[in-house]
């Protein structure tokens, strides 16, 4: 089919489109217990990535279906996948992912129109000015295609260095058109498709690091000019040699704090168990205490499909049984799962959550509100902590019992510890800046 002709089937569709989202939402807002409704509940989307040829799989696709609001094509919306050849665009199991996220009402995430990786070679063989030409076609014909129907493209990605130099990363793109390339690609794209968000995607970017100071730079620079971002997504592969930072929520929030969303676009931990569930927690509770925190994809539905199957890194195992991440995650956007289920209501074990705002800022200083709230059992204790910037030191603290260790404060209830399920409670401090505005990072909640 011609990119002209489906163009307009894609529009036309558009109102068949609306309507299933609104039964979507409909449905959702009956039980908060899906990943997907949960998410809604706390105004964020719950997505995964997604694989053209398991669509056919009954199993993949009821999971997907009922529990996911939010898709990103795996794969089939790279550049080898869709301009294998200069010009000729083919938009076959992309499309296929799109149409089937739309029956569903669920959303779509676009990904990815400009990485050095999936590129075809007929790319690299060009000179500068051809390059140039050739990118801006290709964001062009991409971003045409689907125009109206993406809520955020990744434009370009990983185009940042590992390691510690924060420099740019060798490219095509990078070694011929030199740093402009991403400015230009970003201005391309929102002339192409004004209704999406624009974002910068990267891995290795969730702490603060000199990888993740590079992207914050670019980020303030374009911020600064009016170059259009709106977004930056934060990958979040994780396992033993790159685990989830314990400043992960501080480094989201200083990107936020610039102007732009912040997404958690890829995100597997490797693991099992209670620890791999834990770790799921950190991040949702991070995402959740970041108001522009839009929403969070794990990337893919089973471990048996991961790009890291043997890590096992998913919420589901490769029977598409519920993993205790699962549960945790589900917990921690506030959903309420089986009876029975580690962590949810009626298991007979106690949990919380712990979630933070600053609530008063001067030049100073600044008031932080931690609160505090149970899990689907009453609990007659908790147990929280701040880590707080190196340079700060906490003045006064209330509700709530302080003891220190370096920098790291834990706070247990003074009078507040029991709650019913579901109840919250919280504890305040005032901070003295001593020249760091940075937000501390709160540990997960215990509860006994
Ligand atoms: O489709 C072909 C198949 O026809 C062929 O027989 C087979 C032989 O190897 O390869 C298949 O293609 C593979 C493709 O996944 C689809 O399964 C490629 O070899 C394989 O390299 C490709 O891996 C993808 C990887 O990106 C490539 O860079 C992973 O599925 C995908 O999960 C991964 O996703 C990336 C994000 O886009 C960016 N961030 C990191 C993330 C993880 O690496």
């Amino acid at each position: 089919m011609s990119m002209t002709v489906r163009r307009l089937t894609r529009a036309a569709t558009a109102g068949l489109v609306a309507a299933a989202a609104l039964t979507a939402a409909a449905h959702s807002a009956e039980a908060a217990d899906t990943l997907g409704s949960a998410a809604a509940g706390q105004g964020r989307y719950f997505g995964t990535a997604v694989a053209a040829n398991h669509l056919g799989e009954a199993d993949y696709a009821a999971t997907l279906d009922r529990e996911f609001s939010s898709v990103t094509p795996e794969n089939e919306m790279k550049w080898d996948a869709t301009e294998p050849s200069r010009g000729t665009f083919s938009f076959g199991s992309a499309d296929r992912i799109v149409d089937h996220a739309q029956s569903q009402g669920m959303d779509v995430r676009g990904h990815t129109l400009v990485w050095h990786s999936q590129l075809p070679s007929w790319v690299g063989s060009l000179g500068a000015s051809d390059l140039r030409t050739a990118m801006n076609d290709h964001i062009n014909g991409l971003m045409g295609h689907y125009k109206g129907e993406i809520h955020s493209w990744d434009v370009v990605n990983e185009a940042f260095q590992d390691g510690g130099s924060g420099a740019r990363r060798s490219s095509p793109f990078q070694d011929k058109l030199g740093n402009g390339f991403i400015e230009e690609a970003f201005r391309t794209a929102r002339a192409a498709d004004p209704a999406a968000k624009l974002c910068y995607n990267d891995y290795n970017t969730d702490g603060v690091n000199a990888k993740s100071n590079a992207v914050y730079d670019m980020v303030k620079d374009f911020k600064s000019r009016g170059v259009p971002i709106d977004c930056v997504g934060f990958q979040s592969h994780f396992n033993s040699n790159s685990p989830v930072p314990s400043d992960y929520r501080q480094n989201l929030q200083r990107f936020a704090d610039l102007g732009v969303d912040v997404q958690i676009t890829e995100l597997d931990i490797e693991g099992s168990g209670s620890a791999q569930a834990a770790d799921y927690t950190k991040v949702v509770e991070a995402c959740l205490a970041v108001s522009r925190c839009t929403g969070m994809t794990v990337w893919g539905v089973t471990d048996k499909y991961s790009w890291r199957s043997s890590g096992t890194p998913l919420l589901f195992d490769g029977n598409y049984s519920e993993k205790p991440a699962y549960d945790a995650v589900l917990s921690a956007l506030g959903g309420s799962g089986d009876p029975g289920d580690p962590g949810d209501p009626g298991d007979g074990t106690p949990s919380c959550t712990a979630t933070y705002t600053r609530t008063a800022d001067w030049s100073s200083g600044y008031n932080g509100q931690v609160t505090i709230t149970a899990g689907g059992e009453p609990i007659s204790s908790w147990t929280a902590t701040v880590t707080l910037p190196a340079q700060q030191s906490v003045s006064a603290l209330w509700n709530g019992t302080p003891a220190w260790s370096g920098n790291v404060m834990t706070v247990r209830p003074s009078w507040n510890g029991t709650l019913a399920a579901g109840a919250s409670t919280g504890f305040g401090f005032t901070v003295a800046k001593n020249g760091s505005d940075a937000a501390p990072a709160i540990g997960t909640c215990t509860a006994s």
